[in-house]
């Protein structure tokens, strides 16, 4: 599995440093259609629970707007770490944001996960979604995969997002998941303490389990 992960982070940094360069620090550089989508998603992760004072893990955190989201709805973390696997985006973050002891941003994949301490909370906003060339099955074992470390590194729990089996048009390059599933795998791999939320108007839904 180790030289597949190594495949698939080498396209993911690929495909999205592109995107980045093309349409650089805004919601485009993060190939999403809005910001109004963008900060739609963030509202639905962050209803993990109270995030005030509590320290935060937002893997793949492409130009650190979770951060600034958080900031703007006046919620005082503890801590904020965003990780990323792309170069580009990190040094784009460290220079958006005043690093202070509370905001830290860094270079890290999957693999060298055992580098990171823990938070409260580790969350993922589209991190799933693009698997480009890799095939389906090597897709969903890296999803599960990155769900499994996602849980270790949290002291409470984890939200990301995934996209709907329900719809009427597909991409190949996009991965869509079933909740049957997603749910099936959390309860026998990570935990039963599953919250879905499908409700929203996007062409996803997010997951939040907790410990
Ligand atoms: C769709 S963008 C979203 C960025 C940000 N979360 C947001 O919602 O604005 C996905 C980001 O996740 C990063 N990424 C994808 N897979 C990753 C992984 N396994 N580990 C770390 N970063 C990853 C990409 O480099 C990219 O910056």
């Amino acid at each position: 599995m180790v030289a597949k992960i190594d495949k698939i982070s080498r396209s993911t940094k690929k495909y999205y440093e592109k995107i980045l360069k093309l349409h650089g620090n805004n919601f485009k550089g993060m190939n999403w259609s809005s910001s109004k989508s963008q900060y739609l998603r963030f509202e639905q992760l962050c209803k993990i629970g109270n995030l005030n004072n509590k320290s935060i893990h937002d893997l793949g955190c492409g130009n650190g707007e979770l951060y600034v989201y958080l900031k703007k709805n006046k919620i005082k973390l503890k801590h904020y770490l965003g990780t990323d696997l792309s170069s580009d985006m990190i040094n784009l973050c460290k220079k958006k944001f005043h690093l202070k002891k509370k905001v830290c941003f860094k270079e890290i994949d999957i693999k060298k996960f055992k580098n990171i301490y823990k938070t409260d909370y580790v969350m993922a906003s589209g991190i799933f979604n693009i698997k480009n060339n890799i095939s389906s099955k090597d897709w969903l074992k890296y999803v599960f995969n990155t769900i499994i470390e996602m849980f270790k590194y949290s002291k409470k729990g984890i939200a990301f997002n995934l996209m709907t089996f329900d719809t009427t048009y597909r991409d190949k390059n996009f991965f869509y998941l079933s909740i049957d599933e997603i749910v099936s795998f959390l309860r026998k791999k990570v935990s039963k303490k599953i919250i879905i939320n499908h409700s929203y108007n996007l062409w996803e839904y997010t997951i939040i389990v907790y410990k």
